[in-house]
């Protein structure tokens, strides 16, 4: 069952993601987040950031494991997705979580990454929930629009409008690394609920064409249609 939440502002998108999550995480506190980066999930993080300050909530027996990471750079890198989580989560709570995991992208065999990275999943019996963002293309982690859902771990071409999209980010567009290590469909689909949050008019269409219109890899996260329990929170501003 896919629900849509329309809500009025980032900030609302925020704290009803952070209420879903800590949920899960009050209800068992051991529970495996799937976890994701970029601009849409940081209220969501500040949020619980604030309610752990407040002692509403505690991580300390709670796994993380993150959707992907830039390949070649490593986690001291500003850029970077491990020290994205580390900045907006990791280290701004009182007590941390028992255990963190960001793919590595600079591995020196790839390969085996990816498959150290599903093996590490299944190991956790697979995520209690999976946070989501998604990109103008339509990717979720970084499974960029192509001929067939891919369902392992696995290092990615980054799509132009994804490099266009992250080099924000960036001293300029040449500096965004051109591939990437995500989690394929598989990790994702594996999460016993999907929470995807997503803001700003320019996110409505790659939206509604995902929850609403046809399964296709051409528009990766039109596959949560296929997912039991999924909750989208949007909000226009
Ligand atoms: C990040 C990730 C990406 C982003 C997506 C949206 O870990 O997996 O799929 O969620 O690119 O990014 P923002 O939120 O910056 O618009």
């Amino acid at each position: 069952m896919l629900q849509f939440l329309k809500v009025s502002s980032y900030e609302e998108m925020s704290k009803t993601a952070a209420e879903k999550i800590a949920e899960v995480v009050k209800a068992k506190p051991e529970s495996v987040l799937g976890l994701a980066t970029g601009s849409s999930p940081v209220g969501t993080y500040d949020e619980l950031v604030r309610m752990e300050a407040a002692g509403e909530i505690s991580f300390a027996k709670a796994r993380s494991v993150n959707l992907d990471e830039y390949l070649g750079l490593d986690g001291t890198h500003d850029q970077s997705y491990r020290y994205f989580m580390d900045t907006h989560l990791f280290k701004r709570l009182k007590t941390p979580f028992a255990s963190t995991a960001v793919p590595c992208g600079t591995a020196a065999d790839m390969g085996a990454e990816c498959k150290r990275y599903d093996q590490l999943i299944a190991d956790l019996g697979g995520t209690d929930l999976q946070l989501l963002g998604i990109g103008p293309d339509g990717h979720i982690g970084f499974n960029e629009p192509g001929d067939a859902f891919i369902l392992e771990t696995h290092v990615v071409d980054l799509d132009p409008s994804t490099i266009e999209a992250n080099a924000r980010f960036f001293a300029s567009q040449a500096e965004v690394p051109r591939r990437a290590v995500t989690m394929g469909m598989g990790g994702i689909l594996g999460a016993k609920k999907i929470l995807l949050v997503a803001s700003g008019k320019a996110k409505e269409d790659v939206l509604k064409e995902a929850v609403f219109g046809p399964v296709t890899p051409r528009l990766p996260a039109s596959i949560l249609q296929n997912h039991p329990d999924v909750t989208v929170v949007y909000s226009a501003t």
